[in-house]
């Protein structure tokens, strides 16, 4: 029985936050892990490029990133995990993909529609600052879960349009040319937790209110401190509901531990209190990873190591498969 080939990309920008900790790697580590999953986890670092021009951020992003995944238990034995810009077969797909999707689909993409909305309320030309790798971005995710006909892609919401573009690129190829690829589905986990961040809406780095992942215990205990909290005092109940602090404390505690707190609040915990424990848990938690971390950080060569093997096991996937594909639109030696 083939296993199902299960695909997702990390997109390089940005310092890991508790809430992509807790809703994309820990569970995408816990999924790679099922024997009957052939997972595949790769840095999006060509997508990192459409946001990102600053040369030496894009290089510290991906590796943090690299090994912010290798400290939270990736095992890259077991999974493929890699760099998209070492498969450069992705690059190539994505021209003869181009030259297929329809130039009306990408004008429907979210990513696209939202900067030229913001540039018509700004009175811009509504094309002022798109790049073509913005407006082209479905095509190279095309590509991405095309290259090793994934089944299944998991991702958050904003994404699932961008996995049916995929199925509508695939499927317009395999209808015009050969039939290649494998279609594609989006699988949006229904019972992934939304962390909420330290204002009380969802944490995300647009709205600034993150808690950084591997920082000191110093500055984990500091954002903690932060969380936004009512002004009920020490032995006023609670309503663990309405708490960021206990929301958090849930990401994180065993459903003992969860009821324990859910009584505590109920019994008038005090703030200070609720939230150094929270500091314990989240510490507790976290705290091999990050000594993980910081050594993968201070040997950079190892994650490489780890990067480059990776590359060099799925290479003769990607070649395999562009073969193909070139073959299909007539790219062909002559005799
Ligand atoms: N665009 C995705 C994001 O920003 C990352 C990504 C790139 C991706 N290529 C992919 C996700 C392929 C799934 C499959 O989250």
């Amino acid at each position: 029985m083939t296993r199902r080939r299960v695909l997702t990309g990390i997109t390089t920008s940005g310092t890991p936050h508790l809430g992509n900790y807790v809703g994309a790697i820990r569970p995408a580590v816990l999924a790679s892990r099922e024997a009957e999953v052939d997972a595949y986890l790769f840095l999006a670092d060509y997508h990192a490029l459409i946001k990102c021009h600053d040369p030496a951020v894009v290089a510290q992003s991906s590796l943090e990133i690299a090994a912010t995944w290798l400290a939270s238990g990736l095992d890259a034995e077991q999974a493929h995990f890699y760099r998209q810009s070492d498969i450069p077969e992705v690059t190539e797909l994505s021209w003869i993909l181009t030259c297929n999707a329809a130039k009306g689909l990408m004008n429907r993409a979210h990513a696209y529609k939202a900067a030229v909305q913001s540039n018509r309320e700004a009175e811009e030309d509504p094309d002022f600052g798109v790049t073509m790798g913005l407006f082209s971005y479905p095509v190279l995710m095309a590509a991405d879960i095309l290259i090793f006909n994934a089944h299944d892609v998991p991702v958050g919401r904003d994404q699932i349009q961008h996995v049916e573009m995929a199925r509508d690129i695939a499927q317009r190829f395999n209808h015009n040319f050969s039939n290649i690829f494998t279609l594609p589905k989006a699988v949006v986990g229904e019972h992934v937790a939304v962390l909420q961040g330290l204002d009380g809406r969802k944490m995300s780095k647009s709205y600034g209110n993150t808690i950084p992942l591997f920082g000191t215990p110093k500055q984990l205990q500091k954002s903690i401190n932060k969380i936004k909290t009512n002004l009920l005092e020490p032995g006023e109940p609670k309503i663990p509901e309405e708490s960021t602090v206990f929301q958090i404390w849930s990401a994180f505690a065993s459903d003992d531990e969860r009821a324990r707190m859910y009584a505590d609040f109920e019994g008038g915990i005090g703030w200070g209190d609720a939230k150094k424990q929270l500091f314990e848990l989240v510490n507790g938690e976290l705290a091999e990873a990050r000594e993980r971390y910081n050594e993968l950080m201070a040997k950079p060569m190892q994650v490489e190591e780890v990067l480059q093997a990776g590359a060099q096991r799925l290479r003769p996937k990607s070649k395999a498969l562009l073969e193909q594909v070139r073959d299909a639109v007539g790219l062909r030696a002559y005799v």
